[in-house]
């Protein structure tokens, strides 16, 4: 049986979804959701489940996307794969020749594809791809679906939601130099643009996330005993977003953590060169 965990307990409360209310605000609706074939893209597929939507799902996975749409639509629920590989804008530009011959259009947006990398600068020096992979997947690809939804979405009064990190608000840490860069260039782009978006009748929500239990933390060792969220704990936040239409998610300590961002920054920096030394030392000692 798993232990009870405080920390987690206080730092992630529990939460649940009005389903009810859900489906009345996504009856007959059309979701985007990039990023679904895993974690919380496809926690979320699976929480839309048996309601009367039509989802188009993405990902590179093809044979999970197929699973999981034959999964949802036993459930009753519309769905439509395709596959790409958002690194490549040609792949991207197919994406949206497809999204092209939806019937009525996309309502609402979920960008939540996204790759982390956590690696020392000098691991990187031959891996300018890291780079440019980050930034194509975690901001380009957004801003290309973006550029190309903006105009359905100001015709179906729709909703962007961008699947963001805690990260981009606070100071940033050592080694995740490419995965932070790329996220909060999205979230600069997307937080310059929403007063145009709102003007056009288009709502914009950004979930700023904490830790979650998915794939994409498992190679980063000291984050197995970190309190995060579940997967299915994201999914009902975009949930609830969908429903509330609200501007952003924070979770409710983040703003302690900003402050100290904001006051401490100084020595922040003084205990990341520290642990950058000490890591740099271990490592020259194997
Ligand atoms: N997990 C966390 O702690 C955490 C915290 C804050 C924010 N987030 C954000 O949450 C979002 C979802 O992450 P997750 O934790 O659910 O990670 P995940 O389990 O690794 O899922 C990532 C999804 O993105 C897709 N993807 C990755 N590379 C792609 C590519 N080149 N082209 C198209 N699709 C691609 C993956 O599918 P394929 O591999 O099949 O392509 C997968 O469906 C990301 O935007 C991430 O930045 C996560």
């Amino acid at each position: 049986m798993k232990k009870f965990n405080f920390c987690e307990y206080f730092m992630f409360p529990p939460l649940n979804i009005n389903r009810e209310k859900l489906e009345q605000k996504l009856s007959g609706k059309t979701l985007l959701i990039t990023g679904a074939s895993y974690g919380i893209g496809k926690s979320l597929c699976h929480l839309l489940a048996g309601m009367s939507v039509h989802l188009v799902i993405t990902a590179r996975s093809t044979d999970k996307l197929l699973i999981l749409k034959s999964e949802i639509e036993k459930q009753g629920t519309k769905v439509s794969v395709f596959s790409c590989n958002l690194y490549n804008t040609l792949e991207c530009e197919n994406l949206i020749n497809f999204l092209k011959n939806i019937s009525g259009g996309i309502d609402i947006f979920i960008s939540n594809a996204g790759k982390s990398i956590r690696r020392p600068l000098n691991q990187s020096l031959e891996r300018f791809h890291d780079y440019q992979r980050t930034m194509n997947l975690n901001y380009f690809a957004p801003v290309q679906l973006c550029l190309y939804l903006i105009p359905v979405l100001k015709k179906n009064k729709g909703h962007i939601i961008s699947v963001s990190a805690v990260n981009v608000l606070l100071e940033p840490a050592p080694y995740w130099a490419a995965y932070q860069a790329s996220k909060t260039a999205f979230d600069q782009w997307l937080r310059s643009n929403i007063p145009e978006l709102n003007t056009m009748g288009i709502t914009t929500s950004i979930i700023y996330l904490p830790l979650v239990k998915t794939r994409m933390i498992a190679p980063t060792p000291i984050y197995k005993n970190f309190p995060a969220r579940k997967p299915i704990d994201a999914a009902i936040i975009i949930a609830k977003a969908i429903i509330s239409k609200q501007n952003s998610y924070k979770p409710w300590w983040l703003f302690i953590c900003q402050f100290a961002s904001l006051t401490a920054s100084k020595w922040f920096r003084i205990i990341c060169t520290f642990y950058v030394k000490k890591n740099e030392k271990n490592r020259n000692s194997l």
